[in-house]
């Protein structure tokens, strides 16, 4: 028989031993800039490189219907997020990359959600309660011209979150109140229909820098001053020549404090490069001349990424492909936990188990019980495994040592999608177990996909 399961074997078939994991969505409305990727897109690639981190980024193309109907440039900035983030050396293989219209158990989670959250605390949402505080500055009537959607959104943000089970979300500031309002909607969920939601946490990043743009506010496309990441070399050239300065002439001696020209430069450069541009300011360096370093600094870092870029930009069945591989991975995720939720919620097939009176979550618990389980844990050689038992305690399947949970999840949510119709792929990785027949092992798959559903 099997060794002893180690650390991590729960009664819930998706939780894992997993490492931390971090999820992140970009709006797609616009083009990406270097304030975007000072702030967002090089910290966030730099970390899906590291180890121990499992990692999803998504499109947010549902959010971006809140602020934007213009179809094409929906589409447009789609491709040229997706374009940017995969030439800045995000690698799909290494991270879950899709894009959020692409999950339909999105949206289907999003209204579960709704039904537990609140009204009274989207009503303080910032992002809505802007909207009413200028409508009634201005006299007009508090909801002009706010849609429901606009409301709405921090509920899509957080079944965003709430689907993957995220542990860390790096966000901006601006957006840590949406965050706390998930944890709001997961334990409130969790209170009413059984420990289901991981609780998120916001991660601020306070070290990255807040790029000034050309006007020296913070580059924004609301001010239009950004520089576009990757604009052709000419054109980078002369946007950075547009920075503003002061009027002081070359060989005066210029202050780095306030100046956007040194900002954006110690946001591309190492501390001596930073030192030495200092000393050059104080030594009167003339803005021409700066400006040069500044667009040859930042153009030695972009220009093998603009390359990348253009390709992608003319390929985008490859990206198409790419976010459609992503889809995948997550839906392999969100299918059977979405079906978990359903039967938690008692949207269940009239034939599922659990027509039970109680449908608290006594009940609840008392019907998982009665139904076969997926265990995952590790073993002393580091390896991970999962196994199916029935509800007398059974062993039915067991796999053999997996490298990653991700691939114990990914082989879970198979059979659970897919029930023994699965079991011809996975050869290899699992073996019934000696006393056990392959009926017993599809009737035990059957039962819990009817459960599920
Ligand atoms: N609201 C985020 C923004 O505008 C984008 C976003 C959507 C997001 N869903 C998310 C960010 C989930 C983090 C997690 O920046």
């Amino acid at each position: 028989m099997m060794t002893n399961p180690q650390v991590g074997a729960t009664s819930h078939s998706t939780s894992t031993v997993a490492p931390l994991r971090f999820l992140t969505g970009i709006t797609t409305t616009g083009t990406p800039h270097l304030g975007n990727y000072v702030g967002s897109i090089r910290p966030s690639v730099a970390a899906s490189r590291g180890t121990g981190a499992s990692s999803f980024y998504f499109l947010a193309d549902y959010h971006a219907l809140i602020k934007c109907n213009e179809p094409d440039r929906i589409q447009r900035s789609t491709l040229e997020i997706a374009a940017s983030w995969l030439a800045a050396g995000l690698d799909p293989e290494r991270v879950i990359f899709y894009r959020q219209s692409d999950i339909p158990e999105i949206p289907e989670l999003t209204w579960l959600l709704t039904c537990v959250t609140a009204k009274g605390v989207l009503n303080r949402a910032h992002a809505y309660k802007a909207a009413v505080d200028k409508n009634t500055a201005t006299g007009n009537d508090p909801d002009a011209d706010v849609s429901a959607g606009l409301f709405m959104y921090p509920v899509l943000m957080g079944a965003d979150i709430l689907m993957f089970k995220a542990n860390q979300v790096p966000v901006g500031r601006d957006q840590v109140q949406h965050i706390e309002m998930a944890r709001d909607m997961a334990q409130r969920f969790n209170h009413l229909y059984g420990e289901h939601f991981v609780l998120p946490q916001a991660q601020v990043e306070e070290s990255v820098a807040l790029l000034p743009g050309l006007d020296g506010r913070k580059m924004s496309k609301s001010y239009d001053n950004t520089i576009a990441l990757f604009t052709p070399r000419e054109q980078l050239k002369k946007l950075i020549a547009s920075i503003v300065t002061d009027s002081r002439a070359p060989g005066q001696p210029k202050e780095v404090e306030g100046s956007a020209l040194f900002q954006i430069y110690q946001a591309f450069a190492d501390e001596q490069e930073t030192a030495a541009l200092r000393k050059a300011y104080s030594e009167g360096i003339g803005w021409a001349d700066a400006k040069q370093l500044l667009f040859e600094r930042i153009d030695q870092e972009i220009a093998p990424m603009r390359a990348h870029y253009q390709a992608l930009m003319k390929d985008p069945a490859k990206i198409e492909a790419i976010l459609q591989a992503g889809a995948g991975k997550a839906r392999q995720l969100a299918a059977p936990f979405m079906r978990e939720l359903r039967h938690a919620v008692g949207l269940r097939k009239l034939t599922a188990h659990d027509l039970s009176p109680a449908t608290t979550a006594a009940g609840e618990k008392a019907s998982k019980t009665a139904l076969p389980v997926f265990k995952q844990y590790r073993e002393a050689d580091g390896k991970f495994h999962f196994k199916l038992i029935d509800a007398q305690g059974r062993l039915l399947l067991q796999s053999h040592g997996l490298d990653s949970p991700k691939d114990a999840a990914q082989a879970i949510g198979l059979l659970q999608i897919q029930g023994a119709a699965a079991l011809p792929a996975l050869q290899g990785r699992l073996q019934i177990a000696g006393d056990v027949t392959s009926a017993e092992v599809n009737s035990a798959l059957q039962q819990l996909m009817a459960a599920r559903h």
